[in-house]
């Protein structure tokens, strides 16, 4: 059991969602609800979760890789992932994410070494209207991200970062 009692509860709150024959429809949740607590999932995580769902690892594996949302190796305590897709490049979605790294010193993909901050591109996120956007840890949205917009996220996050 690598996870918090609370986070089986909330997975137990999901499988009852489903009838008892279809618990694997509770994988994207319970996925989710593990990688929020352990910041992502690793393969003991994995096996875990469907130890618990009971299923077969591969079954929980094939959807951890199929959506990008689910980081497989460690990133940092805040995962910034920003949309290139085309609506968002054509109104400065690009130069956000340049100015992202020249900012944080960091490419797509990378951390940075104080563990901070992990940078990455995403898919359209259905906000194209309010470009560029950004997500941050997965969940939080973040529109009209121009460059004073960034500047102000960046300094929140680290004051939050030294407070912890
Ligand atoms: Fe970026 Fe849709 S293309 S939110």
């Amino acid at each position: 059991m690598l996870l918090s009692a609370q986070a089986y509860q909330r997975i137990d709150r999901e499988l009852a969602k489903f009838p008892a024959d279809q618990r694997r429809s509770a994988i994207m949740a319970a996925l989710a609800i593990a990688q929020e607590e352990k910041g992502w999932v690793s393969s003991e995580v994995i096996a875990d979760v469907a130890a618990y769902i009971g299923v077969p690892p591969i079954a929980v594996q094939e959807v951890a890789t199929f959506y990008n949302m689910f980081d497989k190796h460690p990133v940092g305590r805040f995962k910034v992932t920003v949309c290139t897709n085309l609506p968002c490049a054509l109104r400065d979605g690009v130069k956000a994410g340049d100015y992202l790294k020249q900012k944080l010193g960091i490419e797509y993909g990378e951390t940075t070494p104080d563990g901070l901050f992990s940078l990455h591109e995403g898919e359209c996120m259905g906000a194209c209207g309010d470009a560029p956007v950004m997500l941050l840890n997965n969940h939080h949205m973040c529109v009209r991200m121009e460059q004073a917009k960034i500047d102000e996220m960046i300094e929140e996050l680290k004051k939050q970062g030294e407070s912890a």
